[in-house]
């Protein structure tokens, strides 16, 4: 992978800290407070009913928290998880998983907008009324076998509902929608995710991180490790609201939170493209990156600052995201 997505990819190191920051209940689980409220009614009653919660769909951009509430709803039913990656699975994957569970028991499917048509085709009938249909055999002979599921939750994370066929989004019963962090929410999970990491942290070095975390707070983790790193090594370990800005200098984090890779997406808009519209996959390719990388990782909070737009000819660059990186357009710097 090049290293435009660097800021997504992490290594093992990291995946084991992100488990053991990551909320292990909806108390736990910061902001999202329409999200926590509708899932904990749903939760309550589905537990007091002793049946299986409705299908649950989590869409939001990545680091937000969709993962953290798979397991959570699985902690909160007391019952078993199975995890399965969208693009990975397979139609004989999916049968001897469905056919696996317990009553009750949560089947989380990540990126499940990903998954292929034929195995997507097998969840319908399991989802809507717990059966799988199974065909043995071949042409003349083949015959198909009804096998009964215990009813049990399915819970899709997606960072895209839009590319999610209508007859899978209308099984899920239940839908939620994670928006971008506030700056006291992330802070406050600056806060939580520092005492457990066992590091000082002054108030105002928190809201410094927040203020540059781009909503998200997996990139609000990532930075406070990495100020952790130079409040270690550089300094006596406290993290102070000015080592928060040295290390963030050093990361090459602005005061956006855009990192170098984000203001390269600007630049190559602004100026190789002369602002747009420009398609994703122009863009893509002359950064070296996965379409899916820009349009998952990087669009949605350039979009959301207003730094671009998305047209039907292709992505532009507004004023906005301009002055932010210091471009004037073609027309105007002819002027000078
Ligand atoms: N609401 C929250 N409160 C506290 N910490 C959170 C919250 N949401 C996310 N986190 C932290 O951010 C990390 C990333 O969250 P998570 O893995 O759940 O995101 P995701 O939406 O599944 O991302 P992806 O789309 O990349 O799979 C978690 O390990 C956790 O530490
Ligand atoms: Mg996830």
């Amino acid at each position: 992978m090049s290293s435009f997505v660097a800021p997504v990819v992490h290594d093992d190191d990291e995946d084991v800290v992100e488990q053991t920051l990551r909320p292990r209940s909806l108390d736990e689980f910061v902001g999202q407070e329409r999200v926590k409220e509708q899932l904990s009614i749903a939760l309550v009653a589905a537990k007091a009913r002793g049946e299986a919660l409705d299908h649950v769909l989590l869409a939001g951009p990545p680091g937000l928290g969709k993962t953290s509430l798979a397991h959570i709803v699985r902690e909160e039913l007391g019952v078993g998880l199975r995890t399965i990656a969208g693009p990975a699975v397979e139609k004989k994957d999916i049968a001897a998983i469905l056919t696996s569970l317990e009553a009750r028991d949560v089947l989380f499917v990540d990126e499940i907008h990903r998954m292929s048509r034929t195995a997507e085709e097998i969840l319908y009938p399991a989802l809507e009324d717990f059966r799988i249909d199974i065909v043995m055999g071949e042409g003349a002979g083949a015959r198909t076998l009804t096998l009964d599921l215990p009813p049990f939750t399915l819970v899709g994370a997606t960072t895209r509902t839009g590319l999610l066929t209508t007859p899978l989004r209308d099984r899920f019963g239940l839908t939620f929608r994670l928006d971008y962090y506030d700056a006291p929410e992330l802070a406050a999970i600056v806060n939580r995710s520092a005492r457990i990491l066992g590091v000082d942290i002054a108030a105002d070095a928190a809201a410094e991180i927040s203020s540059r975390a781009r909503g998200t707070p997996r990139i609000a983790n990532r930075i406070l490790r990495r100020v952790r790193d130079v409040a270690e090594v550089r300094h006596q370990g406290a993290i102070t609201t000015e080592i928060a800005r040295e290390a963030l200098t050093l990361l090459e984090i602005d005061e956006q939170g855009l990192d170098r890779e984000a203001r390269d997406l600007l630049q190559t808009i602004a100026e190789k493209f002369e602002g747009g519209p420009v398609g994703l996959s122009t863009i893509a390719a002359s950064l070296g990156e996965e379409p899916e990388t820009i349009e998952d990782v990087y669009e949605p909070y350039l979009l959301q600052l207003g730094y671009i737009q998305r047209t039907p000819r292709g992505r532009t660059i507004t004023k906005l995201g301009r002055a932010h990186i210091g471009v004037a357009p073609a027309a105007e710097s002819k002027l000078f």
